[in-house]
């Protein structure tokens, strides 16, 4: 069974089939809109046949059997580079990706029981953390992205892992019919910074959870006890598309306006070059490029280096 034919099955199962015709149509329609998306299908199609098979071992998720030709494999893994989200050893290849996303993990793992829930992340990546909610155990997963290559990622890991509930779904957030709701959780990790209004996306999160249901954010703030909010004039830490950094304050202003209860920070971490770095598996420019030369408590373009907090909140019952 293909992997889109898993995710149609499994929304057909959770959301009936109406849904299911009209989100995988969505879905197909927008990865085809990507001018790599067949070369990727194809490269995927010529990975080695191994017993699928999956688990996560210190941090790493490690899919497939191993291969008896690495370094055919590991050229055909870098036909879907960038690697961001991991680590991952795919057949028995390690692939170094650009995040430890695994630490990121670790800070809020204890924090939060999945056993046998429903969850949606949003802005889910290749869908790395989809595995590590599965074997911290959720019951079924779905994740949206609108990256194409990020979806062509986690086609390739599921070559590997096998079929499990962690689904992919290309699209936005906004673009996710009204009707996909009623989770149990919902995540958003390093999304809220990416929108230009921050309360219009905290509503929308709040909007797919079913009364009661748990919200995990994840975003950049600014450090200081006031509630400020700092706007980029440019970019930010090199990146384009950087809107809003409150500070704590201010964002358990953002998550009260919105509606949310039981609003907790339990974590405010610098993200460091051990954290997020350039690999062989992401060779473009990475966190350190990103900071100041003289002072690494700087962005390069002198604002402050990225602070990440994670927030817990309930929807109302
Ligand atoms: C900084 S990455 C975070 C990935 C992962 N959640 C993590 O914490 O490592 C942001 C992701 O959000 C996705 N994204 C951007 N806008 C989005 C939207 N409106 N709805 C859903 N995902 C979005 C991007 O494609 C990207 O993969």
């Amino acid at each position: 069974m293909s992997v889109t034919q898993s995710l149609d099955l499994a929304l057909a199962e959770a959301f009936g089939r109406p849904l299911a015709n009209a989100l995988v149509d969505q879905h197909a329609k927008w990865l085809a809109r990507h001018g790599n998306w067949d070369d990727w299908c194809q490269a995927r199609d010529r990975l080695p046949a191994l017993a699928q098979r999956w688990r996560i071992q210190d941090g790493c998720l490690i899919a497939g059997e191993d291969c008896d030709q690495p370094a055919v494999l590991t050229e055909q893994l870098k036909s879907f580079i960038p690697w961001r989200k991991g680590p991952l050893c795919l057949g028995g290849v390690a692939i170094d990706t650009e995040w430890r996303s695994d630490f990121k993990w670790a800070r809020l793992a204890e924090h939060v029981d999945l056993r046998d829930e429903q969850v949606l992340d949003v802005g889910a990546g290749n869908a790395y953390f989809g595995w590590c909610m599965l074997a911290a155990g959720a019951r079924q997963v779905f994740g949206c992205d609108p990256t194409q290559l990020f979806v062509a990622q986690h086609e390739v890991i599921r070559h590997f892992a096998g079929p499990a509930p962690n689904h992919l779904i290309a699209a936005r957030l906004e673009d996710l019919p009204q009707a996909l709701n009623g989770f149990d959780r919902v995540f958003s990790m390093g999304v809220l910074y990416h929108r230009r209004d921050p309360l219009e996306h905290l509503n929308a999160l709040k909007a797919r959870l079913r009364p009661g249901g748990g919200l995990i954010l994840e975003t950049l703030i600014l450090d200081g006890p006031g509630d400020q909010v700092l706007v980029p004039p440019d970019r930010y830490a090199n990146m384009r598309n950087v809107h809003a950094l409150p500070t704590r304050k201010r964002l358990e202003q953002w998550l009260q306006a919105s509606g949310w209860t039981g609003i907790e920070c339990i974590d405010c971490t610098y993200t460091t070059s051990y954290e997020q770095r350039q690999t062989e598996w992401m060779p473009f420019h990475s966190l350190s490029k990103a900071l100041s030369a003289d002072d690494p408590k700087l962005t390069r373009e002198g604002l402050p280096a990225p602070l990440r907090a994670i927030f817990l909140a309930q929807k109302p019952v």
